[in-house]
């Protein structure tokens, strides 16, 4: 069974609810299942006994949530040090309230989390502008779900959002079935 970890923070359960959807394509992928854990709660073993790490994190203050960052170089930085993940399929997603016509944010955090993904040694899949939904809430990055109004009235993660967010999981899914347990870097 190939294992697809989806890490994320939440304060609101807005990250949460799209992790819980990116699973649910993650699951639709025969041979692969999928754990969700918040941050916090994710250890080196869950990421190393994993073929594929999908990282998710509400924009805060225009970049990355502060526990996402912990994660990074706390948990993920001792593995940087062997190597550990290298090889294994990475990728990610963002919420963001936004403020104004186009939010603020989220592209920096998304791109805050595939440097990590990058200097992990890991193998990001991106967002291709095909994907079904994708004209709600796709950037070619990962899903970005806009949470909140121009004028910041909350909506949530709503209904429009998820037809992406599920075809990001099975992107990630069925590329970590076809590159799991392959060695494919030298060193
Ligand atoms: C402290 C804080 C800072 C935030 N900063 C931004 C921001 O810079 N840009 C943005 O688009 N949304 C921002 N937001 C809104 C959140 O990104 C948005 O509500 C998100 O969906 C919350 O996710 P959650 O429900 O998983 O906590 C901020 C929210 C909080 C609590």
């Amino acid at each position: 069974m190939t294992k697809v970890i989806i890490v994320y923070a939440t304060d609101y359960g807005s990250t949460k609810k799209m992790a819980e959807v990116i699973a649910e394509g993650v699951r639709l992928v025969e041979g692969a299942n999928c754990v969700l854990k918040p941050a916090e709660e994710t250890s080196a073993e869950d990421l190393i006994s994993s073929d594929a790490v999908i990282f998710g994190s509400p924009v805060h203050m225009g970049s990355l949530d502060w526990r996402m960052k912990k994660f990074f170089d706390s948990v993920c930085s001792g593995l940087w040090m062997k190597d550990t993940l290298n090889g294994k399929v990475g990728a990610v997603f963002v919420t963001a309230g936004g403020f104004g016509g186009t939010g603020s944010g989220a592209e920096l955090t998304m791109l805050s989390m595939l440097a990590n993904i990058a200097e992990l040694g890991m193998i990001m899949v991106p967002l291709p502008k095909n994907t079904p939904g994708y004209t709600n809430g796709g950037l070619h990055w990962g899903p970005c779900a806009r949470t909140a109004t121009g004028a910041m009235e909350q909506t949530g993660f709503s209904g429009e959002m998820t037809e992406v967010a599920r075809n990001h999981g099975i992107h990630v899914a069925r590329i970590a079935l076809e590159l799991a347990g392959k060695k494919l870097f030298t060193g």
